[in-house]
């Protein structure tokens, strides 16, 4: 029986390209989305994928949210937390809602769609978590304290629930995308988005599927030892 992932905002960018490399690798693939009912819509219809609808932000909506996805498809897995937003501005700037937002989205809505699988996954002794953390988690970025916060966060959950995952057969895994072709990137304004990638040595931005088949990787049996760890996805822009 093929296994089940659950993929959040699974219906565009990065996250639409993990949802297709998992259903073209035989799991059954749920998305979730939370805002664009268009994209989503369009992305099941091209696909077949199945996407629900619920903020990541909200603990209550996303432990109801995955009792339907287990009902529909059975019991989840593997779960990749790709829900990220930006409220960009530099620190003097930038307001306590653009910091709780992307807080309680990027760091929090890691926890509230982790914490009700848990128990499932360490009963069955199997299961897969997939952070999708940044570059920006990683080095800090000018405009970005309240995101380069969370994804820093993100990093540090991995590596302590990895430790606690291990004995149950549940590896914990964080990806570090540089900046990748989609419409978070492209919002940039663009003399800095053509200033960020002269400083990616393979010259230019990465492909959401560039990120999509190191998800697969680590959803594989053939990942069981790695757990814990970052993949650094960024053409070289930046070396840890
Ligand atoms: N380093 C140093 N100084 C910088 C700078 C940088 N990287 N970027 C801007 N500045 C300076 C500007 O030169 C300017 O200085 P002066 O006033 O002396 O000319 C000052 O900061 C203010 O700049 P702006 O007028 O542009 O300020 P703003 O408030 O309009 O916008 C910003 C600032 C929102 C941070 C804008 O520069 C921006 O969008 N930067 C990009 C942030 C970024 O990389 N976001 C990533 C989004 S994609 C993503 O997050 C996915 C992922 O995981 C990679």
């Amino acid at each position: 029986m093929s296994r089940v992932a659950l993929v959040t905002g699974g219906s565009r960018g990065i996250g639409a390209a993990i949802s297709m490399a998992l259903k073209d690798a035989g799991y059954k693939v749920a998305a979730t989305y939370a805002g664009n009912d268009e994209a989503a819509a369009h992305f099941t219809k091209e696909t077949g994928i199945k996407t629900y609808k619920w903020s990541v932000a909200d603990y209550e909506a996303c432990a109801d949210g995955i009792a339907q996805v287990e009902a529909d498809l059975g019991p989840v897995d593997i779960l990749v937390n790709n829900a990220g937003i930006t409220r960009d501005a530099p620190f003097h700037k930038m307001s306590r809602e653009q910091w709780q937002e992307v807080m309680d989205t990027n760091l929090s809505g890691v926890f509230n769609m982790t914490h009700p699988l848990w128990p499932g996954m360490r009963e069955r002794k199997f299961g897969r978590v997939i952070n999708i953390s940044s570059i920006n988690g990683q080095k800090g970025q000018f405009g970005q304290v309240n995101y380069s916060a969370a994804k820093a966060g993100d990093i540090g959950f991995t590596k302590a629930l990895a430790q606690e995952g291990a004995r149950a057969g549940i590896t914990v895994n964080a990806i570090c995308p540089g900046y990748i072709a989609t419409e978070m990137v492209m919002a940039v304004p663009e003399k800095v988005r053509d200033s960020i990638i002269s400083t990616i040595p393979v010259g230019r931005l990465g492909e959401p599927e560039d990120i999509a088949r190191c998800v697969v990787f680590l959803a594989s049996d053939d990942a069981g030892f790695i757990t814990g760890s970052t993949i650094t996805a960024n053409g070289g822009q930046y070396l840890t």
